[in-house]
C-alpha cells in the first residue's frame, strides 16, 4: 500500500505465536508495502519468512523477509511481541522481571539503528512493558502505544453481542484499566445502537438480569486464563487487535481505541500507561477520551493503576 509516496515498512520483533499470527493477519489485510520478521531464532524466522512469501500470490504484493534490528531504522512501525508468555496459571504481573530485562535490550537494539516511528507494544505485563518501552527509547509518548485493553474490549463487545443477539459492530462499550486482573467494564457508557444498555435490556431483553452482565465481565476478565488452560496461549485475537491498530496508524484512521497510553492528568492519574479510550493517527496517539466515568468505575480505575504502579517499582528503582 502506498500512503502519500512513502513505502511503509513494518518491523515484527518476536515470531511466536503472537507475532506470527499479527504477521500472517497483517499481509491478509493489504496493511503494508513491507514487513519485516526479526526473532533470537533466526531460523524459524527465515522458515516463516518463505512461508508467508509462498502466500503472497493468493493475497497483496508485500515484501516480506526475516530482518535485523538495521532495518528498523526505515520502519513506521516496530511491533514488540517478544518475550515470555503465561503459564497456566501465572498472571500478567507475575512475566515482569524477566520481559523487562528483555525488552531493556530490544528497544536499545531498535533506537541504535536510528528508528523515528511508533512502537507498538504487545507482551505481558503490556501497560508495564509500553511505560518501560517509552522510558528506554526516549521517543515522545504519543510514539510508544501499548495494545492495552484492546482485546478485552473485544471480548466485552463480543459476549454482549451474543447475549443481546446483536451484531457486535453495534455494541459500543470499553474495558479500561490494567490488561489484567483489575480491569474494569464501563458499563455507565456501555450502549446498544445508540440505547443505554440498562434502558435497552428493559426494552427488549426483559428476562436480563444484572447478575448477567457481571458473569459477562468475569468471563472477560479471565478469557485469558481460560483460553490458555485449554491451549497454552492466546494470539488469534490479540493478533487482529494489532493490525487494527496498525491500519488506525498507517491509514491516519483517528480511531477510538482502548490502547494503554501516558496519562498526564486524565482521570486524576499520572505518569502511568494504562487502558483507556484514545484517538489513534498517523502520530500514534492523538489525545485521551476523558469519558465521564460513575464513582464507582473512577474508583477502580485508581485501584488498578495503584496495582500497577505498585507492580512496575522494582524495574524502575
Ligand atoms: C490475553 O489477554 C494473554 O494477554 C493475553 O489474551
Amino acid at each position: 500500500m502506498e500512503y502519500g509516496n512513502k513505502t511503509t515498512r513494518v518491523v515484527v520483533i518476536g515470531t511466536g505465536f503472537v507475532g506470527s499470527s499479527y504477521a500472517f493477519s497483517l499481509i491478509n489485510q493489504n496493511v503494508t508495502d513491507e514487513m519485516v520478521l526479526i526473532d533470537l531464532n533466526k531460523e524459524k524466522t527465515e522458515g516463516d519468512a518463505m512461508d508467508l512469501n509462498h502466500g503472497i500470490p493468493f493475497g497483496y504484493p508485500t515484501k516480506i523477509w526475516a530482518g535485523d534490528y538495521s532495518d528498523c531504522k526505515d520502519a513506521d512501525i516496530v511491533v514488540i511481541t517478544a518475550g515470555a508468555n503465561q503459564k497456566p496459571g501465572e498472571t500478567r504481573l507475575d512475566l515482569i522481571e524477566k520481559n523487562a530485562k528483555i525488552f531493556k535490550s530490544i528497544v536499545g537494539h531498535v533506537m541504535d539503528s536510528g528508528f523515528k516511528g511508533i512502537f507498538i507494544v504487545a507482551t505481558n505485563p503490556v501497560d508495564i512493558l509500553a511505560h518501560a518501552t517509552w522510558k528506554y527509547s526516549g521517543l515522545p509518548m504519543e510514539r510508544v502505544i501499548g495494545s492495552g485493553t484492546i482485546l478485552d474490549t473485544a471480548r466485552f463487545r463480543f459476549l454482549l453481542g451474543q447475549y443481546f443477539d446483536i451484531d457486535v459492530r453495534n455494541i459500543h462499550g470499553y474495558i479500561m484499566g490494567e490488561h489484567g486482573d483489575t480491569e474494569l467494564p464501563v458499563w455507565s457508557q456501555t450502549r446498544i445502537g445508540s440505547e443505554h444498555i440498562k434502558r435497552y435490556m428493559e426494552k427488549y431483553k426483559p428476562d436480563g438480569k444484572q447478575e448477567d452482565l457481571d458473569e459477562i465481565f468475569v468471563n472477560v476478565r479471565d478469557a485469558a486464563y481460560h483460553i490458555i488452560e485449554r491451549k497454552g496461549a492466546t494470539h488469534y485475537a490479540i493478533a487482529m487487535g494489532l493490525v487494527r491498530l496498525t491500519k488506525a496508524i498507517l491509514r491516519n484512521e483517528s480511531s477510538i481505541l482502548t490502547v494503554s497510553t501516558l496519562l498526564k492528568g486524565e482521570y486524576g492519574l499520572d505518569d502511568l500507561y494504562i487502558g483507556v479510550p484514545a484517538v489513534v493517527c498517523k502520530n500514534g496517539v492523538d489525545r485521551v477520551i476523558e469519558i465521564d466515568l460513575d464513582d464507582s468505575e473512577m474508583e477502580k480505575l485508581h485501584h488498578s493503576a495503584n496495582v500497577l504502579k505498585e507492580a512496575m517499582k522494582p524495574i524502575f528503582e
